[in-house]
């Protein structure tokens, strides 16, 4: 394939049609800390397109902290039941509030008062405090719909260059690089 964002669509459709694969959309994503470090964790991919890769979080979180201060990142995916691998290396914007509201909207009820009650990243200072918070909240919005925070949204991931590796038992595992340059896609193989 030319293109690398339609390759990672069709590796994505295979991965969720395995069966025995439950977490088909959690990606890595590496931010740089404050110290220069890189710091990675999972997060659940959202939407793929030509602009790029999109997940959701808390802005206020070390990742949103991370990426407001410095874009570079780079978007890690491992499908075991494939043998897929894809590395992502690019820079993230912070997506409109219009598409916050929307992926807002598609999380369940209880996801959105534990995002409501919780400062992530945050330290806790105790378990009962955030559980008491979380039944305050679930009263209070038991008939109502919980309003987008403004501390909640995500970022958009635009690749620069995309890694796909093909696992093989061989170790002679298939890698193909697309690189971003001039408006347009260059593909190389890369020694395993
Ligand atoms: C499978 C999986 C999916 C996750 N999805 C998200 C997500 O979509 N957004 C998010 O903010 N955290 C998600 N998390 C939690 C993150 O890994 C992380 O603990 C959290 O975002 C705090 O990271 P930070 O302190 O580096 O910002 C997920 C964790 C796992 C294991």
């Amino acid at each position: 394939m030319d293109n690398p964002i339609e390759q990672f669509l069709s590796w994505w459709q295979q991965a969720k049609a395995q069966p025995n694969l439950k977490q088909c959309s959690a990606v890595c994503i590496s931010t740089i800390d404050e110290q220069g470090f890189p710091s990675g964790r999972f997060v659940d991919l959202k939407a793929v397109s030509d602009a790029g890769f999109t997940f959701c979080t808390h802005l206020g979180s070390q990742k949103g902290q991370d990426l407001r201060r410095d874009p570079k990142v780079a978007m890690t995916a491992w499908w075991d039941a494939l043998g897929y691998q894809v590395r992502v290396k690019g820079l993230a914007t912070e997506i409109s509030r219009a598409d916050a509201l929307r992926y807002w909207q598609s999380r369940s009820h209880d996801a959105q008062l534990t995002t409501l009650a919780c400062q992530q990243s945050q330290p806790m200072s105790s378990l009962s405090d955030v559980t008491n918070e979380l039944c305050t909240l679930s009263a209070e919005y038991q008939s109502q719909a919980v309003p987008l925070p403004d501390d909640w949204g995500g970022f958009v991931v635009h690749p620069l260059s995309i890694e796909f590796l093909t696992f093989k038992e061989s170790r002679l595992h298939m890698r193909e690089l697309y690189q971003h340059e001039n408006n347009a896609w260059s593909k190389t193989l890369l020694q395993p």
